[in-house]
């Protein structure tokens, strides 16, 4: 069949007419990854490998570290803060170009666990708390890359909120809690947008592992849903042969190929899988393929990946990471700030001077280019031209482990510029010819998605780092290494550290805590002396294992190498000398926060306070400075012990490059602040709603909250947050008021429900012109057949309102907005004759503005292909 013709088929059509044009050998390797990145082709068919890269956030490409920069644009939880589906499509523009320029079919993302535990490592990647609000969005994101002939990867289904003991921990959900909570953002997504391609998650779901998990993945995902992507598993997750083929798990990532393969084959040589259920998998793959053009490119060649940094990118970045921030108190209108002739301002905190644009783990990236809070604030004052002036003082050191080398400090000595040279040998003792060479831009030093293929085969390497190192300061300072296998570091020849064997502790500092915890040394250097430094590692002892083809297996992957810190000695009493600025400064603006080694996949957050020595220093400044505002960089909440302390506080996220920009602009009232928190910030700790049970016992965690997630617990519990789901203020006030419903009664018919519009006037009673997010709640207002939360999203509008102006949000309803899922009879279910309010409202806790609206009550249970709504 000619290239064209296969084009113009549909993906049905083509998978239709290609899977018996296939051996089952070639089948089989459809199933898995080729490499770290990419799958099989199979030229004789005309089929090309298709390419995946993380995701969600930014399109880092082929390569985990130092590879070609890329845009880092603001991280889920704080494009949910703008609660702003255009702002999505304006995103997924730049995502569409990035992944163009790196030549990726599938982006891995979006990510849309539902946080439920402030201490989650990977919360900041999230959207939401709140299903409906991730949903949505998630659905929005996925509609705008695939328009482009690009997959989306929704992940991970189902309940990746925690890090700690990812791999192994056992999710217990009700299976009301997995369907109304859960599962919802999945099904909103895969019912209003099609994501072509899923990523299950690592965990365990109720007694099997998301990856050959037949209830998620047969019953709900295909059966219920009818969705026909590609389920793939998450990096080194596909955790069984024969099951994970058997409830359709298409594509074992990444390769080369473990699970599958020639076990696969075996496996269905000995009759334990079928042909067909193989079949369904390669059916699905061909559909993917296909939709991402990549079924009939057989001379297709990948070209080398490019950096392309555009300004009409870097406007969207800012006005999206702007509208993402989060104003949470603002006494004495403190902000925008007033810069007056002669003004002192400090700006002071572990953050304020460097970029801490994003989380850590598989969703950072090299950025084009770094934005800092210290630099952009300068500016702004400059361009304010009054004269007033900007000091800085860090306060405190910020960094969790010793600081990756400064690029100005090391030199690559094959190339003479900073940086490591790295060096391969395909045996154990760095003997005889080096097979593979690499020069690294940084001190992480990982073997990983770089690896030629004979590297990636089981056996074992050793490898060698060098750099020459010229401190700039004479003293005693810091060295610290953390080593996925044996690692030594030396210093002029003389090993410093040792690090004897394998690791993979969740307190190392390296990628997915596949090495050993950080051992550090202090040694007096002399600045200007140049030293030698080496790291010399061999590549972690495979853990051996027993292969079932029916069982579970242990868990494998190929990731080895070492992470060498480097931090010159600080004799400065940093904290002493922040207050003393701040005593002599009218205003201070602290920048404070976590970054991507606080705060991080793999390993969960100790506590939801500030890193270190934050909270004092906070205190401390505001003690001697009423002028004290707080900027927050994280992806969670975070207590507050100091905030009755200082004036404003504004919740800044991670915002990628922009993010120093984004600041500014709502800092000095170049924007006006208007996002709205997509979480709960708890009070204390203890009050959160995975108090009950996280993070588990013997790799088992009970959801005992159920479907009170989120602000559903606060509102059940009658608890005050600090911050409530919703909240968020701006330099314009607004009222609303004169809620309601375009009819009284919603109908229903077998073919599904009518609609209702609800809408709310909301006036701007400022002088300030600002955008206003008005949130729809329902609530049932008769008692409700099964425990109901109090209130749950259904609805919201962003609206730009001018002085003065009246405009009108509206939302609309129907049968999702008020049925649950009924466990007994494994439907969702409407209550007929039910009454609900539905409460236009400021956040989830404003009491708002009230309408009200009846459920039709038919004569007998009323069921359509959906749901059903009881007669009584
Ligand atoms: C993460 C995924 C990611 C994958 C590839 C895993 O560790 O959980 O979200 O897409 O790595 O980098």
């Amino acid at each position: 069949m000619g290239d064209a013709s296969m084009r113009n088929m549909s993906a049905a059509e083509y998978a239709a007419s290609m899977l018996p044009q296939l051996t089952l050998e070639e089948k089989v390797k459809l199933l898995a990854g080729a490499d770290m990145w990419r799958t099989n082709a199979i030229p004789r068919v005309g089929i090309s490998q298709m390419k995946c890269s993380d995701g969600p956030v930014g399109v880092r490409g082929g390569q985990f570290t130092d590879g070609v920069t890329a845009a880092s644009l603001p991280s889920g939880v704080s494009l949910a803060s703008t609660w702003d589906p255009e702002l999505i499509d304006e995103m997924s523009t730049i995502l569409i170009a990035e992944c163009r320029s790196k030549s990726i079919d599938v982006l891995l993302g979006p990510t849309v666990c539902i946080p439920r535990t402030p201490l989650g490592g990977r919360n900041f990647e999230a959207y939401s708390e709140d299903p409906f609000l991730s949903g949505k969005l998630a659905a929005r994101y996925i509609k705008g890359i695939q328009e482009a002939g690009i997959a989306t990867c929704i992940k991970h289904f189902a309940a990746n909120d925690q890090e700690h003991r990812r791999f192994f921990v056992d999710a217990q959900i009700s299976e009301r809690a997995l369907r109304e909570i859960h599962t919802q953002p999945f099904e909103i997504a895969v019912r209003e947008s099609n994501p072509w391609s899923l990523m299950t998650a690592y965990n365990k779901v109720n007694g099997s592992y998301a990856s050959a998990n037949k209830h998620l993945l047969r019953d709900i995902l295909r059966e219920e849903w009818g969705w026909d992507g590609v389920a793939m598993s998450d990096w080194f997750g596909t955790n069984t042969v024969v099951p994970s083929v058997e409830y359709g798990l298409d594509l074992e990532m990444p390769g080369p190929v473990k699970r599958r393969g020639k076990h696969l084959i075996e496996a269905h040589k000995q009759g334990l899988i079928s042909e067909a259920r193989i079949d369904e998998c390669a059916t699905r793959m061909l559909k993917l393929l296909h939709r991402v053009g990549k079924s009939s490119e057989p001379d297709w060649k990948e070209p080398g990946e490019k950096a392309v940094d555009l300004p009409e990118h870097r406007a969207i970045m800012r006005r999206c990471a702007a509208e993402g921030i989060v104003l949470l108190k603002n006494e004495k209108n403190v902000l925008p700030l007033d810069i007056r002739p002669a003004m002192r301002i400090a700006v002071i905190g572990p953050n304020a001077g460097r970029a801490v644009q994003s989380g850590g783990g598989s969703s950072d990236l090299l950025p084009h280019y770094r934005t800092i809070p210290l630099d952009a604030i300068k500016q702004a004052v400059d361009e304010a031209g009054v004269g007033a002036e900007v000091a800085h003082a860090p306060g405190m050191q910020g960094h969790r482990y010793i600081p990756l080398m400064s690029p100005t400090v090391m030199r690559n000595p094959v190339t003479g510029e900073s940086g490591w040279v790295l060096s391969f040998w395909a045996n154990m003792d760095h003997s005889g010819d080096i097979v593979y060479e690499e020069h690294r831009k940084s001190s992480i030093l990982v073997c990983y998605d770089t690896l030629p293929e004979s590297l990636t085969t089981g056996e074992r390497y050793s490898y060698r780092g060098r750099t020459i190192l010229t401190p700039k300061t004479t003293g005693k300072h810091w060295f610290s290494l953390s080593s996925c296998g044996p690692g030594r570091l030396l210093l002029d020849g003389k090993v410093i550290l040792d690090i004897p064997r394998r690791w993979w502790s969740p307190k190392s500092p390296l990628f997915m805590s596949y090495g050993s915890p950080e051992e550090r040394v202090q040694i007096h250097l002399e600045a200007g002396r140049q030293y030698e430094l080496t790291l010399d590692g061999i590549s972690r002892e495979p853990e051996p294992y027993e292969f079932s083809f029916t069982g579970d297996l242990l868990r494998e992957e190929i990731q080895d190498g070492g992470r060498v810190g480097f931090l010159e000695e600080e004799t400065r009493d940093l904290m002493s000398e922040a207050v003393d600025l701040a005593a002599k400064s009218d205003l201070v603006i602290m920048v404070v926060g976590k970054d991507r080694e606080w705060e991080s996949e793999t390993s969960d957050m100790v506590s939801m306070n500030l890193p270190k020595e934050t909270d004092l220093l906070i205190s401390n400044v505001a003690q001697v400075n009423q002028n004290t505002i707080v900027v927050n960089q994280t992806g969670s909440p975070i207590a507050m012990p100091w905030l009755s302390q200082v004036r404003a506080v504004v919740q800044a996220w991670y915002q990628g490059q922009e993010h120093a920009n984004a600041l500014t602009d709502v800092l000095f009232g170049r924007v006006n602040p208007c996002g709205k928190l997509p979480i709960t910030f708890p009070r204390v700790y203890e009050q959160n709603p995975s108090s009950l049970d996280y993070p588990g016992h013997n790799d088992r965690v009970v959801y005992g909250e159920g479907i009170f997630a989120g602000y559903r617990w606060w509102d059940r519990l009658q608890i005050e947050p600090l911050f409530p789901f919703g909240f968020g203020i701006s330099y314009s006030t607004f009222e609303y008021s004169n809620t309601r419903v375009s009819a009284t009664e919603l109908q229903f018919s077998e073919q599904g429900s009518e609609s209702i519009e609800v809408t709310v006037d909301v006036t701007n009673t400022s002088d300030v012109v600002g955008k206003e997010i008005v949130q729809f709640y329902v609530s049932p207002k008769t008692a409700p057949r099964l425990t109901r939360p109090k209130r749950e999203l259904k609805g919201w509008n962003k609206m730009l309102v001018r002085p003065g102006e009246t405009v009108t949000a509206s939302a609309i309803l129907d049968w999702v907005s008020i049925a649950y899922w009924d466990d007994k009879r494994h439907e969702w279910v409407v209550d007929g004759g039910a009454v609900f309010e539905v409460i236009a409202a400021r956040h989830s806790r404003d009491i708002g503005v009230v309408a009200e609206f009846q459920v039709g009550k038919p004569a007998a249970n009323l069921r359509s292909s959906r749901f059903t709504v009881l007669a009584d």
